[in-house]
């Protein structure tokens, strides 16, 4: 990953998503008690805490916003971790500068919601963050190759995006790897269906993060099933 000139991201949190590493996803968590999940989670070893929006529109549901990233990144950043912000919204070059101001380190837009997504890119190192590419199902590994070197992070999407609890795309091991040969630098990461059951497939076809929501809030004990997926995928 090549540091952008103009960063103010901590090297610290930088390196979080250099080494491979489970990120629970808070949008299968208890809302009511918000902090308590994520300290839940950081206590059992996490720290990306992935954090998804949506707006009604890219996807039908509507989700959180720049004040509830506000409210838990203080808390995340004070125990050594890194909010790691997917933006499943249309036009996400309007609100990157609240997501960044609202404590987000990392900010995945989705190369299908915006007709700017190389100028979004820039912005979004310009403004201190790392810059994620995030690909649909549906959509092709080139993609990737017309923006590389905007890119920090490639976050292949291993089910719709929408919605927790979807099973895993079963053909995405070999998208990951095709992802690889063009990814340069950038960490691909991986999002939905992730489970101590497909880490390992994902893991051994290049992925360095791994989001996972309902295997870990959805579990009985969500700190034993954060370990076993990073057990599984071979992540810190
Ligand atoms: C879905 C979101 C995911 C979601 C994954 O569109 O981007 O981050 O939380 O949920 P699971 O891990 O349950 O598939
Ligand atoms: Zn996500």
């Amino acid at each position: 990953m090549t540091a952008p000139e103009s960063t103010s991201l901590p090297e610290a949190r930088r390196e979080l998503f250099e080494t491979k590493r489970v990120a629970p996803s808070v949008l299968s968590a208890d809302f009511s008690r918000l902090g308590e999940q994520v300290e839940m989670v950081m206590e059992a070893g996490a720290r990306v805490i992935h954090f998804d929006v949506m707006d009604g529109h890219f996807v039908p549901p509507i989700t959180v916003g720049p004040l509830v990233c506000s409210a838990i990144s203080g808390q995340v950043h004070a125990a050594g971790g890194a909010m790691d912000v997917h933006l499943m919204i249309e036009r996400p070059e309007d609100q990157i500068e609240a997501f960044a101001e609202a404590g987000a380190d990392c900010i995945t837009i989705h190369a299908e919601a915006t007709a700017h997504a190389s100028r979004t890119l820039s912005a979004i190192r310009d403004l201190g963050c790392l810059a994620g590419l995030a690909l649909n199902p549906g959509t092709q590994v080139e993609t990737l190759e017309e923006l590389g070197d905007s890119v920090d992070l490639v976050l292949c999407m291993t089910v719709n995006p929408g919605w927790g609890g979807q099973p895993f795309i079963e053909s995405s091991p070999g998208k990951v790897e095709r992802l690889g040969a063009v990814a340069g630098d950038a960490v691909i990461e991986v999002d939905g269906g992730i489970s101590a059951d497909t880490a390992g497939t994902i893991s051994a076809a290049g992925a360095g993060v791994f989001v996972a929501g309902s295997a870990i809030f959805g579990a009985d004990d969500p700190a034993a099933a954060y370990r076993s997926i990073a057990e599984a995928a071979g992540a810190e």
